[in-house]
């Protein structure tokens, strides 16, 4: 028996419920019974084509709109009971590059807006998503929750805010509020076009379209990759054990160069050519070696191996993309 309500039967909202982990944890909450599924995002980067299978079942109902417009939240929760909100919403890490402002905004306003909204028992449950990003390069390894928030790019910045944004609002107001932490997610739907796309989707995007994949930096800076169903099936086990104010790694027991993995991808695309070297991006985050000991003593907690996620994830995008 969990600590909360079952997901069955509840009325959700997902902020950004259209972008790549939004809409797969959509999917996974209509298959989990929830009677319905409210999605908030603005299309900054998400797409109406992720919430397709979702839309189908008569369940789900998308509102284009931004979450960081209090009035924007309040229009829909004056119209729709809503019991538990996940909070997926945000804008690309490589975003807080161009916008650094807007980044770290988004990542607080949305967060302020829904514990607002929670304070004065507009729902019962928050899950928050943060990122690995907010612990900064390692300090010691693996990465634990205990590990120093230290924060690179705005974008982690305003996640790390955030964060401690939720945990105070537990301890001041008593709202059940608690944190996932996901390592590098990859998967079906992650964003392959533009300056926003992570190593993944940018990689499969250049060899489908006949150009050469690029390295940036010595290639050497690894990270944690894990697969978007596995982030989810954990998010939603989560939910029935995490205590309020709590924060949750999720991530695999495998540390991947970002060398190896194009490699990788090379390999498994049938790519010979050359990869281009580039020069590295500033704010890398070296080292990114997760511990994961306490979401193994949490939940039931399975993994896909990389190279089978990564399988499935680069025929995704050969059929999605145009050579
Ligand atoms: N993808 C990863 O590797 C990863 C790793 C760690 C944490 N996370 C976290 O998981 C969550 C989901 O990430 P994702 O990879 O699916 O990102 P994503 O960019 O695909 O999805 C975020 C969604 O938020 C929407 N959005 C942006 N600003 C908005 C606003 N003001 N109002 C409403 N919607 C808005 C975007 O359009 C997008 O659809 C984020 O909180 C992210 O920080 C992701």
């Amino acid at each position: 028996m969990g600590k909360r309500t079952p997901l069955a039967g509840q009325r959700i909202l997902v902020t950004g419920g259209a972008g790549f982990i939004g809409s797969h944890l959509v999917d996974r909450l209509l298959r989990q019974g929830a009677s319905r599924v409210l999605v908030i995002d603005n299309l900054f980067i998400g797409s109406e084509k992720n919430l397709a299978e979702a839309m189908a079942t008569g369940r789900c109902e998308f509102f284009c709109d931004d979450a960081e417009l209090p009035g924007s939240l309040a229009y829909i929760f004056e119209r729709h009971r809503i019991d538990t909100v996940f909070n997926c919403a945000t804008k690309a890490l490589n975003y807080s590059f161009l916008n650094p402002a807007n980044a770290f905004a988004t990542n607080v306003t949305v967060a302020l807006n829904l514990l607002e909204l929670q304070r004065r028992n507009a729902f019962r449950t928050l899950c928050h998503f943060s990122t690995s990003e907010v612990y900064g390069s390692a300090v010691y390894e693996p990465m634990d929750e205990s590990h120093p928030r230290n924060p690179t790019t705005t974008y982690a910045a305003g996640k790390a805010a955030a964060d401690m944004a939720i945990e105070s609002y537990v301890r001041m107001f008593d709202v059940d509020a608690f944190i996932v932490r996901p390592f590098n997610n990859y998967g079906p739907r992650q964003n392959y076009l533009g300056l926003l796309a992570g190593v993944i989707p940018i990689t499969a995007w250049r060899i489908i379209t006949g150009r050469q994949p690029e390295l940036h930096g010595s290639g050497e800076q690894s990270r944690d990759f894990i697969y978007v169903h596995d982030t989810v099936d954990a998010v939603i086990k989560l939910y029935d054990v995490a205590d309020p104010g709590d924060s949750v790694n999720i991530s695999t027991d495998n540390q991947v160069t970002v060398r190896q993995l194009l490699q990788m991808i090379c390999l498994k695309m049938d790519y010979v050519g050359e990869i281009v070297s580039k020069p590295g991006r500033k704010s890398d985050v070296l080292c990114h070696n997760a511990s994961n000991e306490k979401v193994r003593r949490m939940i039931d907690y399975s993994l896909t191996p990389l190279e089978e996620g990564l399988g499935q994830t680069l025929l995704w995008y050969r059929e999605q993309i145009k050579p």
